[in-house]
């Protein structure tokens, strides 16, 4: 405990560290099938707005935590009060569900990139392709989600066994421009294929009879998975952050990258799906293949769209391994604080396990497609449960332990500690002690009824 803690060297390293964390498949697999399934425009709307609101009081809130406790989140709440001290558990295995199923896709973009390398791009343009990828039915070896799961895994803990985050971290300062740059190139390539303008409308303009209740809880969920919130890594970053720098004007920055490579992935790929659909936004069937099954199709109608594809996959890949070298190390230092095991010992454990319960999940689609939980895929599964359940009632349960129990104004203190405004701190305090409450027990107990069919929304 009196070991110092080792910290960022200034604000803008913790600004990348933070949205090197938040930028991933979230972003760019996640976000625009979710926008595509729940509405298109007034999915993005909903969205903007609980970034702007819930999002930034939500971020800003653990952040804080961390940076005040000093501690990281299995430790964290309890520090606060020691009722809460569950809730450091209960976070922390959000990222132990999620990673598994993390690397699922890490394998499915590595197999897109290593084709597109290879010059197999057009092969992948095919329009069962992707759908007989993953449910194991087409042949060959290199046909099988499997081998692509087990080495983007075993990537993967060779890294964090070694320990290169730093490495890693340069890298990704270095690729995530790129990936801006080749997103805004395909975009406008997207908006250029005919019917793709009806995808753009579909897209920005809201249409209010597509809300409902499974909007907003999808739009709540992507919001903490993309912005890695509910879930402890925020508090973890929070406590290397320099007493020194600006809380406010970081969170706002986070928010800010994150959310507009978010829209950048959107609009590279929604306005294409419905120019493949005939210039239909009507009954584009929008899951988790959607990016895998449309952009392969824009690159085969662009000139050089091999060479595009294989930088896109290989950007999408970096991006990928970032967080998911994040979040497996997250897992790691989890069961380290908590059995005192040795790192070496912990990271085979972790290993195996990310390997038994992802095969769930890449074998979901296919061969092990006759189980179902609620009704969904394993993948499907795990990512509505942490994404819908889990992070929710985290979120709820830290509203009421700053909201009620010790007070916002021990994030408000921590805000302005070196003397810096607390420019939004109505905003938030409002948010902390009423809205975001009332809203996610609304949310929840929605869910629950939908599940229970008593409401069909
Ligand atoms: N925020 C990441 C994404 O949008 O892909 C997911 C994530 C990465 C969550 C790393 C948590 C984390 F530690």
């Amino acid at each position: 405990m009196t070991e110092k803690r080792s910290s960022f060297s200034n604000r803008i390293g913790f600004v990348l560290a933070a949205a090197g964390s938040a930028v991933g498949l979230g972003n760019i697999w996640r976000f625009p099938y979710l926008a595509a399934k729940y509405g298109g425009g007034i999915f993005l709307l909903v969205y903007l707005i609980l970034v702007l609101t819930f999002g930034f009081t939500l971020m800003i809130t653990e952040i804080a935590i961390g940076r005040k406790t000093r501690l990281s989140c299995v430790e964290a709440y309890g520090a606060l009060d020691s009722r809460f001290r569950f809730l450091g558990p209960l976070a922390s295995l959000i990222p132990i569900l999620i990673v598994p199923y993390y690397c699922v896709i890490g394998g499915w973009v590595m197999k897109y990139m290593v084709e597109f390398i290879a010059g197999n791009g057009l092969a992948l343009a095919g329009d069962s392709y992707f759908s007989s990828f993953i449910s194991v039915t087409a042949s060959g070896f290199g046909n099988n989600p499997m081998p692509w799961f087990v080495v983007y895994i075993l990537i993967n803990a060779v890294i964090v066994l070694a320990g290169v985050n730093k490495g890693i971290e340069n890298i990704s300062k270095f690729m995530m421009p790129l990936l801006v740059i080749l997103s805004v190139v395909i975009s406008i390539y997207s908006l250029t294929l005919p019917g793709a303008m009806e995808g753009l409308k579909f897209y920005l303009l809201p249409d209010f009879s597509k809300l409902s209740i499974s909007t907003i809880l999808g739009a709540m969920g992507q919001m903490f998975y993309s912005m890695s919130l509910a879930m402890g890594i925020m508090i973890t970053y929070g406590s290397y952050m320099k007493d020194e720098d600006n809380l406010e004007a970081s969170v706002t920055q986070i928010q800010i990258f994150d959310t507009g490579i978010a829209m950048l992935a959107g609009l590279m790929i929604i306005p294409s799906v419905v120019a493949f659909n005939g210039g239909s936004a009507e009954g584009i069937s929008a899951g988790p293949g959607l990016m895998f099954g449309v952009l392969p199709k824009v690159f085969a109608e662009m000139s050089g769209g091999s060479l595009i594809g294989a930088a896109f996959f290989i950007l999408v890949f970096f991006a990928a391994l970032t967080s998911s070298i994040s979040l497996m190390e997250t897992f790691v230092s989890i069961i380290q604080d908590r059995f005192h095991t040795g790192r070496t010992a912990t990271i085979i454990g972790v290993t195996v396990f990310m390997l038994l319960m992802g095969t769930l999940s890449c074998l979901g689609y296919g061969p092990l497609s006759f189980i179902k939980l609620l009704g969904m895929e394993f993948l499907d599964f795990f990512d509505f449960f942490t994404n819908s359940v889990l992070m929710p009632i985290v979120a709820l349960l830290s509203c009421i332990l700053i909201g009620r129990v010790v007070g916002t104004q021990v994030i408000a203190d921590e805000v302005t500690k070196v003397g810096y405004q607390f420019k939004r701190q109505r905003l938030f305090e409002v948010i902390m002690r009423y809205i975001a409450p009332v809203l996610l027990v609304i949310i929840l107990l929605g869910e629950i009824a939908k599940y229970f069919g008593l409401i069909s929304i």
